[in-house]
């Protein structure tokens, strides 16, 4: 089931997040970021097993980041991300948030709930603040995509 996280599960996102840093897909989270911002983050748990994680993080008025996507390798393809992000774009459309973006590789993957692929230029320059202290930073290859809640529905069936 998908779930709003709780603190019990932190040390389960960081191994699931860090997992993928380690190979590229995703930025590293300390274990202090992903206390800080619980709030942010839903899972997937099944009988008792933590397999995936994705934080809906609010960055201004009207926009929102989808951030440290992932699921368990052994559980990839089974329609758990897709329920992930659609719990977060629900999140998203109940506080009223206009626009969702994400930095991405798996741009394809968020293409299903009607993200677009954006120019970083049109981002807010706070996202791009947080940026210097990334690892990536200077030369980011990931893709911005973003979707309008206001036009585009959430259609995606769940499989799981
Ligand atoms: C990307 C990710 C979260 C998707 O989760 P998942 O549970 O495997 O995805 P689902 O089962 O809901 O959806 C599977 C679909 O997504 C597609 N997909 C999965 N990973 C993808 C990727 N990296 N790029 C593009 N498409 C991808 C699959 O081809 C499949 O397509 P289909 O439905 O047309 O067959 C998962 O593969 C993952 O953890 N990847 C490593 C970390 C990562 O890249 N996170 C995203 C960074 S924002």
């Amino acid at each position: 089931m998908v779930r709003k996280a709780t603190l019990k599960d932190a040390i389960g996102i960081y191994h699931l997040i860090n997992h993928y840093a380690r190979e590229g897909l995703l930025l590293p989270r300390s274990l202090s970021s992903i206390y800080e911002n619980i709030r942010d983050f839903w899972v997937y748990e099944e009988e008792g097993q933590l397999l995936g994680c994705a934080g809906l993080h609010v960055v201004w008025e009207d926009l929102a980041e989808i951030k440290s996507l992932a699921v368990r390798e052994d559980k990839r393809g089974k329609g758990i991300g897709s329920l992930l992000v659609e719990a977060c774009l629900e999140e998203a459309q109940k506080l009223g948030i206009k626009k969702v973006f994400a930095l991405t590789y798996a741009h394809s993957f968020f293409s299903k709930f009607g993200f677009e692929e954006v120019e970083k230029a049109k981002l807010p320059h706070k996202v791009w603040g947080e940026c210097v202290n990334c690892v990536k930073f200077p030369s980011c290859d990931e893709i911005a995509v973003w979707v309008d809640l206001e036009k585009v529905p959430i259609r995606y069936e769940h499989k799981v």
